[in-house]
């Protein structure tokens, strides 16, 4: 069958609202022609992120009502502690608004001047966090993982060579082994379960332990059922608790696997760093059994935990990203390929090839898709790396568009409007121009900056 059946009914809309391409063109030069600016009311189909833009089912939201507010030892955080282990056995799982107060209190503890961590590839808030401790994050992808076109089952590898390489040289510095999965800024591309072994045991050899950001673990484990030998069979369930029968501890944000609107946590096995990151928890979360969440949002994640990896959910996710990703490459369009768990990434920069990477390519595709439908995508390039820390300016490693596709949130017909949006704005391309930033602040410009358009090129 062609046609992708949600495997839900809508019980709740939340209205669309309709606006002309000329209004488009005047709220996007209101904006700075900085996408973040715009009111999510001005937009039609967002597909700025999927994190926190998840709908909740029927029973998270009858859950959220059962939330217990108790300041300390709330029932909602033994539900959610229960639903967490069931699936990945910590001895301590310390809730967290978000995935990156996760991140800031692990590095917090782990990391500090002379300190490295390895990871397949850092998401900028993990690279911020870790470099905000004074350490540095080293990102050591598979080759396959590096190269937009390959199709390749498991881009989201971590090179084991480079990890042993880099341990044999400095495991004094390093204090643990991360692994991103999926690999958000590697495209959205899964880890395989031989490669997350095979770094367990490096990790052993040198007595360190192997951590998971693991935001988007269920997208991951249907990849492994899909495509690694030996899997198909298992369910998804098994295959994440093999995941992390291998790991010593995870950071999560639960924006994203854990279909919540708001949450996260951090879990380790080793009782000393618990210990640690319970009192810095309290600093800035608060107590260790709601850690900056409401009783309701423990309860609605631990019942997100169960549907996440329900598999006619994961068949729609996966087949829905991929029906976006497939079309525009049957279309001409250059994507990275295969088409990732969360996302389709554009490849800006080879499908406007006559805007140099200093004119931002991906700022000016995303910003027509805005035009040309209402599409709210993320540059992924030039604008959000290019500063160096001098203030000068370089190409990113790649121009890129993101479209990621919030969780059951549209339906395949609005999917084929962004396919059509996509086609029009391909005739087009020609025509795009660049832009050059006319006000930035010194550090994580993309959110803030603001673009004036370059003339016809
Ligand atoms: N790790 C990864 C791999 C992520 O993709 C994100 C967030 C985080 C950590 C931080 O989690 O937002 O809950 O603090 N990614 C979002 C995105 C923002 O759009 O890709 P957070």
């Amino acid at each position: 069958m062609k046609t992708i059946i949600e495997p839900f009914r809508i019980k709740s809309v939340e209205p669309l609202r309709m606006t002309s391409r000329a209004q488009r063109e005047q709220l996007i030069e209101a904006a700075h022609y900085n996408l973040f600016n715009l009111h999510a009311d001005d937009v039609l189909i967002d597909l700025l992120t999927d994190s926190g833009t998840s709908a909740m089912s029927k029973y998270q939201w009858g859950a959220l009502m059962q939330g217990d507010e108790s300041y300390a030892g709330s029932p909602s955080f033994f539900r959610f502690e229960a639903a967490v282990r069931e699936l990945m056995p910590f001895e301590h799982i310390i809730p967290t608004h978000q995935g990156r107060a996760a991140e800031k209190i692990l590095f917090s503890i782990c990391g500090g001047a002379g300190v490295i961590i390895p990871n397949n590839t850092h998401f900028d808030t993990t690279r911020a966090n870790v470099e905000f401790s004074g350490a540095q994050a080293l990102d050591l992808v598979c080759e396959a993982g590096l190269d937009p076109a390959l199709e390749a089952p498991f881009k989201g590898n971590i090179d084991l060579e480079k990890l042993e390489a880099l341990l044999q040289q400095s495991a004094e510095n390093v204090p643990l082994v991360l692994l991103t999965i999926t690999n958000n800024s590697g495209g959205g591309q899964p880890v395989s379960l031989a490669n997350m072994r095979a770094t367990k045991v490096l990790c052993q050899q040198y007595g360190k332990p192997l951590f998971f950001d693991a935001c988007r673990f269920a997208e991951n484990a249907y990849f492994i059922k899909q495509r690694e030998s030996g899997y198909a069979e298992k369910s998804v369930k098994s295959i994440v608790r093999e995941i992390f029968a291998l790991a010593d501890g995870m950071i999560m944000s639960a924006k994203k696997d854990g279909l919540v609107n708001m949450g996260g946590w951090l879990a380790l096995n080793d009782d000393e760093l618990a210990m640690q990151a319970r009192n810095l928890l309290i600093l800035t979360e608060g107590f260790p059994t709601y850690g900056g969440l409401s009783g309701g949002d423990l309860e609605a994640m631990a019942v997100g935990l169960t549907e996440v990896i329900e598999e006619d959910y994961l068949h729609y996710r996966i087949t829905s990203t991929a029906y976006l990703g497939d079309a525009l490459t049957d279309m001409g369009i250059p994507i990275m390929r295969p088409v990732g768990g969360h996302a389709v990434y554009i490849n800006a920069r080879e499908l406007l090839p006559h805007i140099p990477a200093l004119q931002y390519p991906g700022q000016s595709l995303a910003i027509e898709l805005y035009k040309q439908g209402g599409i709210r995508g993320c540059e992924i390039g030039t604008v959000m790396f290019g500063r160096q820390s001098d203030g000068s300016e370089q190409a990113a490693a790649m121009d890129l568009v993101r479209l990621a596709i919030p969780r059951r949130v549209y339906t395949q017909s609005h999917i084929d409007y962004v396919i059509e949006c996509c086609a029009a704005v391909y005739g087009q391309r020609h025509k795009l121009r660049g832009y050059r930033i006319s006000q930035q602040p010194p550090a994580l410009r993309h959110f803030t900056a603001r673009f004036s358009p370059l003339g016809e090129c």
